[in-house]
């Protein structure tokens, strides 16, 4: 009874803090393009790039899809290419990379200056929903969260990338839980701190202590996440194609509604979006995950430490990892040979301030390359603002000129 009474104040608090009613009689395919309806690919080719589409297979058998942006508008007019590597945040998948129109989001941006760039997808995604023995259907399927995000996902993206254009490095760029599933890929793969020594890191997020009042605040204090893991849910926003197809409905009336679900939970937007772009949002977000990783992340709310999954009692974590407590993610020794440029938003909710600047004393001086703090930033506007090609991008096309 108190779980369906949260999970009903969940919906209540979603659905207040982001429907600003605003009727719209245009049509919503004349006004996008028809890019709502499009898929990733046909979006991308639609403003004339080519993009080709990639599949991964992880050390424990889970099958990412990857996008890939060979070259630019411009045509293919380099004889080899530099790889890139950018990664979505929570809820999300390589779509974010793509919100925009060319010339604003950050994947056509960086293929128009001359890189090949790559976008992975984790685990349990719309796109990465396959493993080659177990079944979707299956809890086992579900039972991971950030961190074989970044022991087994991350590293399994960049081999394939590394090996697939005979690059040996590439440049990293995360956003938000891209972010936490790096630190845990440095920190544990040793191939990692080689292939990616440059880490370009949008709303760092490790220890999220700080975190403000969001919806994932709201879910960890109440215990909403571990109601719904006694309920058998395995799969956060059940079915994506369901969602989505509610949610485009939704869009033909109402622009800035849209981007409900993950605004709600990564804290609404300062930063200015196209409110006429959010019905292709609508039609391609969120892009879900497992229940089990909302927890872990409700978890670092809760117990205020960056650490591995707690299974809730000293002998559940004992046969998990030998110890009584989960292991906890130590940013200090992160690889002092990475060099790392953090952008953080002085108004981002998820990635708070306090807990960014607490992480980036706690990484190596001789890392940390740049920090930037964009003061009217929120957690998606480092990928979905229209003005972040000028906050944000030149800087990353100039970091990455620089290194490579
Ligand atoms: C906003 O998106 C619409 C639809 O894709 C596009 O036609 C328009 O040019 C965009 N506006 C800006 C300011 O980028
Ligand atoms: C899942 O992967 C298997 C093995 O590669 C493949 O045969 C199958 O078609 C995939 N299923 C889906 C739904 O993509
Ligand atoms: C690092 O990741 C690669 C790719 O998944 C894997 O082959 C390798 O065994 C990993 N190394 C370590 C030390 O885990
Ligand atoms: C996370 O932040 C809390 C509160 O600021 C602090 O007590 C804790 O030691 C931090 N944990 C890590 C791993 O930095």
């Amino acid at each position: 009874m108190k779980s369906l009474i949260n999970l009903l104040l969940l919906i209540l608090y979603i659905t207040t803090t982001t429907t600003t009613i605003v009727a719209s009689s245009k049509p919503f395919v004349e006004k996008t393009n028809g890019d709502d309806l499009k898929t990733f690919e046909q979006i991308v080719m639609g403003y004339g790039y080519p993009c080709e589409s990639h599949y991964v297979t992880t050390q424990d058998g889970y099958i990412l899809q990857l996008f890939r942006i060979p070259y630019g508008q411009s045509g293919d007019t380099h004889t080899t290419r530099q790889p890139v590597l950018l990664q979505h945040g929570l809820l999300d998948s390589s779509f974010t990379w793509i919100v925009n129109l060319p010339g604003q989001s950050l994947a056509y941006i960086l293929a128009d200056q001359g890189y090949d760039v790559w976008m992975g997808n984790n685990r349990g995604n719309t796109y990465s929903t396959n493993h080659t023995t177990l079944s979707p259907e299956s809890a086992q399927f579900w039972d991971f969260s950030f961190d074989e995000m970044g022991r087994y996902d991350l590293p399994a993206t960049m081999e394939y990338v590394v090996q697939s254009t005979g690059y040996k490095t590439l440049p990293y760029i995360g956003h938000s839980e891209g972010t936490i599933q790096a630190w845990i890929s440095y920190l544990s793969n040793s191939s990692v701190v080689d292939w990616a020594p440059l880490f370009i890191g949008l709303g760092p997020v490790g220890n999220v202590s700080n975190i403000q009042n969001n919806g994932l605040k709201y879910m960890a204090i109440h215990n909403i996440d571990t109601d719904l893991a006694k309920m058998g849910m395995l799969r956060f926003l059940p079915s994506p194609t369901l969602l989505r197809s509610l949610f485009v409905d939704f869009c033909l009336g109402c622009d800035e509604c849209c981007a409900g679900v993950i605004e709600a939970l990564c804290g609404p937007h300062r930063g200015a979006f196209n409110d006429s772009r959010m019905s292709v949002v609508a039609g391609h977000e969120p892009g879900g995950t497992s229940l089990k990783n909302m927890q872990h992340w409700a978890q670092g709310v809760r117990e205020k430490q960056f650490q591995a999954f707690d299974y809730g009692s000293s002998s559940a974590n004992i046969l998990h990892y030998n110890d009584p407590a989960p292991p906890v993610y130590d940013v200090r020794n992160f690889p002092s040979s990475v060099k790392v440029a953090l952008f953080s938003g002085g108004m981002d909710e998820l990635a708070d301030p306090i807990d960014v600047s607490d992480l980036v004393k706690q990484l190596p001086s001789s890392s940390l390359l740049v920090w930037k703090i964009i003061p009217n930033y929120a957690h998606l506007d480092y990928v979905w603002a229209i003005d972040a090609n000028t906050v944000i991008y030149q800087d990353v096309v100039q970091l990455i000129q620089k290194y490579f």
